[in-house]
């Protein structure tokens, strides 16, 4: 795929609605609303508020500014930045693999929850009907005994679709899946919240959501959750919105399109954080409970505590199911698309290979990947282990490492600035450079230590050191070198390559045709 020819999006609504797809995903939904009650409630807006400004923004726009120059996803346009800098693209290849194996089974287990909330089949005791009937999760971490047909089924149905969508191309796959998903998740989530603000009790969750606790403001830990939680909301990181901003034509505003995805997917947020604490409201108020005892996170909250309410709620709790079920269906599948798009397309631009090859070859192995190994009774454990090593290790400290290569060790903020000044219509003062420069290496590098540390103290969930060892530093520290070996092999020279002369950038931004 050359510069030249290279796909594009048809509209700019079109890229947007990409761009927040990709962001609105599985975290904002149960992540978020738990997130900021543990970290202070209303308070913890103060640190949000200042971790998108000051680094989700920042770096997304600095995504963005590497995509469209280089016009490639994350190996080649670092490798035209420079050439030993094409192993951090490899890198966050292999981070966006190891993620999309385990997102799809999520969005699987939520498509069944989303047929199970019709007749609410998960029964009283919705905790043990998770991990056992449904899951038949093993007694500890071990060898695979068992296959799980029940997450098979919906597991092959999700990879299906989502390589149909990448196989119709960026134009008519994913813009298209995105005008038709962004929209019908954001009718579905209203009406759901609406439903949840109707609920008896809904008041005393939203108290306890919003009441301020201004003394977590001076707690580090509270800044560390709000700038991990922007990281993993936004998909900065990942290397998605470079792959996405390769496809953009020249005259793009990316300053001005990053401002409106990093809010449109914040409002989602605080929707989804009322939504849920609504509904928590309601089972404390219900079941005469004070309300941190029904709040918890991730899979307890979605799969075990929304199904206790649902059996409870007395007008339309199979709407209510299905309204949260295909909300996290929805809100996943465009997750999974994108995560999914950087590893395709990254194969293509290193290897010359057309969209429906590519699609099959390298989408078919992720989804062979994730079919053969989570839909049994060792899933639940690799898929936890593998989601917190990656996150830490992968998104996070990739992040790290490309701010500082790219400001302090390549000095490429002046030229990126100077790139994104070209069609912007927010000025891009100092404060862009100097945020990504200081402030983000400052509070990653902090995060780092923090949660390394915890890590040495204490095994993760007390797992089994040889278990830790092979599916959590073994998956985070592989994918490393990995990359570094992909980024050695000799590839066939394309046009572009280690170059980044304007000679080469001008001639792209002559062949893109104005928007
Ligand atoms: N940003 C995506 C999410 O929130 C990955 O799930």
């Amino acid at each position: 795929m050359s510069q030249q020819n290279r796909e594009q999006w048809g509209t700019r609504a079109g890229f947007l609605l990409a761009a927040i797809g990709s962001a609105v995903g599985l975290g904002n939904i149960w992540r978020f609303p738990y997130v900021a009650y543990e970290n202070g409630g209303g308070a913890f807006l103060v640190p949000y508020l200042v971790a998108l400004l000051t680094a989700g923004i920042p770096l997304l726009i600095l995504e963005y500014a590497v995509g469209h120059r280089y016009r490639a996803s994350p190996p080649a346009a670092f490798r035209r930045l420079a050439r030993p800098a094409e192993a951090l693209g490899w890198w966050q290849v292999g981070i966006c693999f190891v993620i999309s194996v385990y997102y799809a089974v999520i969005v699987a287990w939520a498509v069944r929850y989303a047929g199970f909330s019709v007749t609410q089949a998960w029964g009283e005791d919705t905790e043990a009907f998770l991990f056992g009937d449904f899951l038949g999760v093993a007694e500890a971490p071990g060898a695979i005994t068992s296959y799980n047909p029940g997450v098979l089924v919906p597991l092959v149905l999700i990879w299906i679709v989502v390589l149909v969508v990448l196989a119709l191309g960026v134009r008519r796959g994913i813009e298209w899946a995105n005008r038709i998903f962004i929209p019908l998740l954001a009718v579905l989530f209203l009406v759901l919240v609406v439903q949840a603000l109707f609920l008896d009790g809904a008041e005393i969750g939203l108290d306890a959501f919003f009441a301020p606790d201004w003394s977590a403001i001076t707690d580090g830990s509270v800044w560390v959750a709000a700038y991990g939680q922007i990281f993993f909301t936004l998909s900065v990181g990942f290397g998605i919105m470079i792959t996405y901003a390769s496809y953009l034509r020249r005259k793009s505003d990316l300053p001005g399109s990053a401002l409106v995805a990093g809010f449109a997917n914040s409002s989602f947020e605080l929707l989804a954080g009322i939504g849920v604490f609504a509904t928590l409201g309601f089972m404390a108020a219900s079941a005469n409970v004070p309300i941190e005892e029904v709040a918890t996170s991730g899979l307890g909250l979605a799969f075990v505590v929304f199904p206790q309410i649902i059996n409870t709620i007395p007008i339309a709790p199979a709407l209510f199911g299905l309204l949260f079920f295909v909300s996290l269906v929805v809100a996943g599948m465009t997750s999974l698309i994108s995560i999914v798009e950087v590893v395709v397309s990254s194969v293509r631009d290193r290897t010359g290979m057309g969209r429906l090859p590519a699609v099959l070859v390298v989408g078919g192995l992720i989804a062979v990947v994730s079919i053969a190994v989570f839909p049994t009774d060792q899933g639940l454990y690799l898929l936890d282990a593998s989601d917190h090593f990656i996150n830490q290790y992968g998104i996070a400290l990739a992040a790290l490492v490309i701010v500082i290569v790219l400001a302090w060790l390549l000095r490429s903020m002046p030229s990126l600035r100077g790139h994104l000044a070209t069609y912007s219509s927010v000025p891009l003062r100092v404060w862009w450079a100097v945020t990504l420069g200081v402030v983000t290496p400052i509070v990653l590098g902090w995060m780092m230590w923090d949660s390394l540390s915890t890590e040495f103290a204490q095994n993760y969930e007390d797992y089994p050191t040889w278990f830790l060892n092979s599916a959590g530093w073994g998956v985070a520290i592989g994918v490393i070198v990995i990359a570094v070996l992909i980024s050695l092999i000799p590839w066939k020279r394309r046009a572009g390559d280690d170059d980044d002369s304007n000679a080469t950038v001008a001639a792209a931004d002559d062949s893109g045709r104005g928007q």
